[in-house]
């Protein structure tokens, strides 16, 4: 049976990847701080091969001890779903208004976290001699934000967050490459917006941009993982699959 991490498990599009992969025969550990919401989650799911892991990605020692108890219990990771997103209490804050010590935090939270991340379980992969590590970026970071989009709403896309989704397709990008030899896949997926009580009028706005679906279900995106688990995507390396309902055309 293969064993795949899901930081971030607990999450909005992390919990919809647990339930779905639940189904498999796989094992999958979710990789979160969220304890409460997680025994939740397992309780929900009802099944066998679901466990948890209290798990901080930015802190370096909680994820050499992750991976520490799963090798030693089960042997391999197979794959890791890197949906964990550490948010600072400032996202949000208007352009205009963001400050050097916060925008530190927010690219430490995430992109030396994930870069971090990908250093120690790319060591487990290399040990094994295979692995398959999908990270999530977003629309917002291969297209500025549709501002149109936010009019008539307190809702705004942070600039940071654009910076931070780009930076994730280029560390998919970099990681492929100089792995490539060692039988590690490293994909993302760049998913449109997704549908978590946002006002009216935004999703109005946001379907004029889209085919026929607007913002998305976190279901919508769970035969992209499938597939990228599976060996039918076995020469798909470096790719960033975006799935937007058209949003970016
Ligand atoms: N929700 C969207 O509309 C959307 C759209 C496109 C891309 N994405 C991307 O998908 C990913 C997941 O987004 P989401 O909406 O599911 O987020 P979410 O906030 O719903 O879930 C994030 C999860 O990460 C966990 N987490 C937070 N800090 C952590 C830490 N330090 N260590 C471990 N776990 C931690 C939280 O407990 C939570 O379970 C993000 O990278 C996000 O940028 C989201």
């Amino acid at each position: 049976m293969k064993n795949v991490v899901i930081t971030g498990g607990c999450g909005l599009i992390g919990s919809s990847f647990v339930k779905s992969l639940s189904k498999k025969n796989l094992n999958i550990f979710i990789a979160d701080l969220n304890q409460k919401k997680a025994k939740e989650l397992i309780k929900s799911i009802g099944s066998k091969n679901v466990f948890y892991f209290n798990f901080d990605v930015t802190k370096d020692k909680s994820i050499d001890q992750t991976f520490k108890k799963i090798i030693a219990k089960y042997k391999s990771i197979d794959a890791l779903i890197h949906c964990a997103y550490p948010k600072s209490k400032q996202l949000g804050t208007p352009f205009g208004r963001l400050e050097r010590k916060y925008l530190n935090l927010e690219f430490d939270y995430h992109l030396s976290s994930t870069i971090i991340l990908s250093q120690k379980i790319i060591k487990i992969f290399s040990k094994q001699k295979k692995g398959n590590l999908i990270f999530l970026s977003s629309i917002q970071g291969i297209s500025p934000p549709k501002f149109e989009h936010y009019f008539g709403t307190n809702m705004t896309s942070p600039i940071e967050y654009s910076a931070l989704k780009s930076g994730i397709i280029s560390i998919t990008k970099y990681l492929a490459k100089l792995h490539k030899k060692n039988n590690i896949r490293i994909n993302c997926i760049s998913p449109g917006g997704i549908i978590d009580n946002q006002p009216k009028k935004f999703l109005k706005n946001y379907l004029k941009s889209t085919g026929s679906k607007g913002m998305l279900d976190p279901e919508d995106l769970n035969s992209a993982i499938s597939f990228l688990l599976s060996s039918s995507s076995r020469y798909i390396n470096g790719q960033n699959i975006v799935i937007d309902d058209g949003w970016s055309l």
